[in-house]
């Protein structure tokens, strides 16, 4: 605390002399950024920050930056990266709202952690029809299931370098940075390294993994690395069309994609009620554009004029695939920080929604949703996923799983998250939905992998999940990466909770499988591992474990138990 405090002190006097701009405001920023401690004297800090937002984006960002060179909070050069593209941002929101309003509290739970997410605005989502009194029961009649492909966060680094550094301190690692000094810690090899991102090459490995025999494949999102304090449109725009050019000449079979957090800056999508912000149509046209072959032009059409969602009967099947582009739910975009105004469902994603799945109910037909961003983590608003989840509740005998990407930042990769008619009382019989969350192919957080499942032809429900991957630790990795059955779900958890082959990976067998972790830590810590892939696995005590189980009985982002303080 105390070096802390020199440390800004020494930043106010040599930002006074480069700058010029009052030293009293600039006394002010550093004291209320000193003393915002909790919830109220964060809304007093965004006070400060407010009155330097008026003075200018390039005196905001150019403050900001030398925060957080001064205070070391990363390298200089991200810093600098990453504030020019997002501070401008947060510098908009502070001029568009008031400081002690409700979307203040937002910005600094997202920001700093310092106030609870504010309770939900309580919204009834409304329905072109009230739910059928008598619902289309879906029905197996036992036929060979067939095989879908899942993969997720790939996180292409065309910028890889092998023999460069595998250890740095940046966010990814595996680059010739600038300022690299020193020997070489841990070279990267060619195929990939723990704390880098995916070299083409291990990209097109996984690609060539994929049974051809597959029926099609759901990738669920992020194309571009990590490197997000560099990311501009011109790198977006040809990573986006590369990595569409390397499904299209690999797989044999259609890809059901999703927008992923591609906006330039990262995350940054702009409601379509933000006049003054850039727009990201662009990422829709290339999209549309490089999905066609796969989405038709009914889909194209719809991932250009609706913010990059779309829906497609999946090739060979009756099921009708949702996509949703839900970072207009996700935390971390800036640009849902703008207005004092309440917009139930920015974009209109959540109403595109309800409107497929009206369609789908109509032709009796199953529906599978897809997105980017589980709608259940401490990363979702809770307002968009309450909506949303009002919308499970309504389809939920139409939809029969759900698939979701994103989370290996957080080093859970590969999980699920139930949805409950009665979060009050999550039961099995009360298990209404289920979202499976797919690994990340980037190895920087853990074994690169993907998912094969086993999926019956009548209901579209998921018999098997299996988990495939390359192993970065083998010796042979380096020279031809092979994939390999990690685990399948069914075999592993079967036998904890009991379930006949003719069964599905219901809603309900995935409650119970959350009892049989309470019940038995080795089952627990066995997921525990199956979330790194083996890698860096952390142990968890029961406080830990009574939260993990907690998330994955959530996929409504109110009830997953973690609140700001524990998450950090
Ligand atoms: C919880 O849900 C179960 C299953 O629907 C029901 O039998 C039970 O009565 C409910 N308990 C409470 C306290 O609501
Ligand atoms: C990966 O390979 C290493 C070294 O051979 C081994 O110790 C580890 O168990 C393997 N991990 C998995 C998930 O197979």
């Amino acid at each position: 605390m105390v070096s802390t405090y020199r440390a800004c002190v020494l930043f106010g006097v040599l930002f006074c002399s480069a700058l010029c701009v009052s030293a009293s405001l600039v006394e002010d920023v550093l004291k209320a950024l000193m003393s915002a401690v909790d919830c109220p004297s964060c809304h007093a800090l965004l006070e400060t920050l407010k009155l330097l937002a008026y003075l200018g984006d390039s005196t905001f960002v150019s403050t900001m930056i030398t925060i957080c060179k001064t205070l070391r909070l990363q390298d200089a050069d991200v810093c600098q990266g990453l504030l020019s593209e997002q501070a401008p941002i947060i510098a908009h929101d502070l001029r568009s709202i008031s400081f002690t309003g409700q979307t203040a509290t937002k910005l600094c739970d997202v920001l700093l952690g310092l106030c609870q997410p504010p309770a939900v605005n309580k919204f009834t989502v409304t329905f072109p029809k009230a739910p059928p009194a008598h619902p289309k029961k879906f029905q197996s009649t036992g036929k060979a299931p067939f095989q879908v492909a899942h993969f997720s966060d790939v996180h292409i680094d065309h910028s890889y370098a092998p023999g460069a550094d595998s250890q740095c301190s940046k966010p990814i690692c595996c680059r010739n940075y600038a300022d690299k000094t020193g020997p070489i810690a841990q070279p990267a090899g060619p195929f990939g390294s723990f704390h880098c991102d995916t070299p083409p090459k291990l990209a097109e490995s996984m690609l060539r993994a994929i049974p051809v025999t597959s029926q099609f494949s759901i990738f669920t999102g992020d194309v571009v690395e990590a490197a997000v304090w560099l990311v501009e449109q011109r790198e977006v725009t040809s990573n986006l069309r590369s990595f569409n050019h390397q499904m299209q000449s690999i797989l044999r079979s259609p890809v059901y994609p999703v927008i992923g957090n591609e906006a330039t800056p990262i995350n940054a999508f702009p409601r379509n009620t933000t006049t003054s912000a850039p727009s990201m149509q662009w990422i829709f046209d290339i999209q549309s554009q490089g999905w066609a072959p796969w989405i038709k032009s009914a889909g194209a059409y719809q991932v250009a004029h609706q913010s990059g969602s779309y829906a497609v009967i999946a090739k060979g099947t009756n099921l009708r695939i949702i996509s949703l582009n839900d970072i207009y739910w996700y935390k971390d975009n800036f640009w849902l920080y703008d207005s004092d105004n309440f917009y139930s469902d920015p974009n209109g994603v959540i109403t595109f929604a309800i409107d497929q799945l009206q369609a789908a109910e109509d032709a009796g037909q199953r529906a599978w949703i897809i997105a980017h961003m589980p709608p259940g983590g401490t990363d979702t608003l809770r307002d968009q996923s309450n909506y949303f989840d009002q919308v499970i509740q309504r389809y939920h005998n139409t939809i029969a799983a759900q698939f979701y990407g994103h989370t290996h930042f957080a080093s859970h990769c590969d999980q699920f998250a139930i949805a409950y008619s009665d979060y009050t009382n999550r039961t099995a019989e009360n298990a209404v939905s289920v979202g499976l969350i797919a690994p990340s192919l980037t190895p920087r957080s853990g074994q690169p992998a993907f998912k094969l499942y086993d999926v019956d032809p009548d209901t579209y429900e998921i018999m098997d999940a299996k988990v495939y991957l390359s192993n970065v630790s083998d010796p042979s990795f380096q020279q031809n990466p092979t994939w390999q059955l990690y685990y399948s779900a069914r075999d592993t958890y079967g036998p904890l909770v009991g379930v006949s082959s003719t069964e599905s990976l219901s809603p309900a067998f995935w409650h119970k499988v959350t009892e049989a972790f309470e019940a038995n830590d080795a089952a627990f810590m066995t997921y525990q591992a199956f979330t790194t892939r083996g890698v860096s696995v952390t142990s968890c005590d029961s406080n830990c474990k009574a939260n993990t189980i907690c998330g994955l009985r959530a996929l409504r982002a109110e009830d997953n138990c973690v609140n700001v303080h524990s998450y950090e």
